[in-house]
């Protein structure tokens, strides 16, 4: 009788495997912006479109907001298995690669077809396996668009920068940009953000519309220089041990559905990047300064020489590739 219940009871457990590994696999995508933006609408489609198509394998549960990791911890998070897929900026990859600081050169995109054309340029292809031998793999790029400087004073001209504290992201290309106009950086998570401007711990900060809209920055910036010095945009990646796990069809069917999320929250980023802007003047709690020609010229001249500091951990062929791309 022993021995017919310890049967019974293995064959218990047996059945039990079966059942917990046809599980759908569970996929923790966490990023760090508000739902109302470019990245946070990616994501939630993203999420349905697999409810939708491929329940039975996958399950997307999204974090938004840095509510499971912050920009500082995720990729580290990624490489230990604690969450599957994030799409950050390009500006905090580099500590896993040089190549894509790229993005961060200032007025090297004159808009964001530009970007466009070059993400899906053969060079631009290229550098989304710039992460591999680090255990990465770049899924695809997201936009969000072309970044403006926020401060407590009306920013004209390079000097009206001098001696002010940014926050700016995690990177070195970005630090020596705001170096070039002697202000003084400072590379804070983004989740600090807001309050480090509402305690006027910093002055100022970069960013997109969207981000500068979802998280309320212009309520404690009281003015927006349209500068359009940068671009901020996004690089979906995932573990190269979790991607490769998966059953072919499977990946085949999630990179289907990554794509189409992809081509709608690039949609939200174009629409975004001026109806934010527009909601931001309709509030009347930041000015929005457009400079003249001769204005930009004076940043674009005091920021530029970054693009020859860099030249030698970027490459010059790559910067020539992504400068080409505005014709
Ligand atoms: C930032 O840190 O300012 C941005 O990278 C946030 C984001 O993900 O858009």
């Amino acid at each position: 009788m022993r021995i017919l219940s310890a049967a019974v009871a293995s064959l218990a457990l047996t059945v039990g495997a079966q059942v917990a590994t046809a599980a759908p696999v569970e996929l923790k995508f966490s990023h760090v912006v508000a739902e109302n933006t470019p990245k946070g609408q990616m994501a939630i489609k993203f999420r349905d479109l697999v409810a939708e198509r491929m329940a039975d394998d996958v399950v997307v549960k999204v974090f938004p907001n840095s509510q499971l990791f912050g920009d500082n911890k995720v990729l580290e998070a990624m490489l230990l298995g604690d969450v599957q897929m994030a799409a950050p900026s390009l500006s905090k990859f580099q500590k896993y690669t040089t190549s894509l600081q790229l993005f961060d050169l200032p007025f090297l995109f004159k808009d964001m077809e530009a970007v466009e054309r070059f993400q899906q340029s053969d060079a631009g292809q290229k550098l989304l396996g710039s992460l591999e031998s680090k255990g990465l793999v770049g899924l695809g790029y997201l936009h969000n668009g072309m970044k403006q400087l926020s401060a407590s004073e009306a920013l004209r001209t390079p000097a009206d920068a001098s001696g002010k504290k940014f926050r700016i992201m995690t990177s070195d290309v970005l630090q020596a940009q705001f170096e070039a106009v002697e202000a003084v950086p400072l590379k804070k998570p983004f989740s600090e953000v807001f309050t480090l401007l509402q305690t006027k711990a910093i002055d100022g900060q970069e960013n997109t519309w969207s981000n500068i809209y979802s998280k309320k920055f212009f309520e404690v910036q009281p003015y927006i220089t349209e500068s359009n010095h940068g671009v901020l945009d996004y690089l979906v990646v995932t573990s190269a041990e979790f991607w490769k796990g998966l059953d072919d069809d499977v990946r085949t069917e999630l990179k289907k559905a990554l794509d189409e999320a992809i081509a709608h929250g690039n949609k939200i980023a174009a629409e975004k990047a001026d109806a934010d802007k527009q909601a931001i003047i309709d509030s009347g709690r930041s000015e929005v300064i457009s400079l003249t020609d001769a204005e930009r010229q004076q940043w674009v001249e005091a920021m530029k020489p970054v693009w020859k500091q860099f030249e030698g951990e970027i490459g010059a062929d790559l910067i020539d590739a992504a400068a080409a791309s505005n014709n």
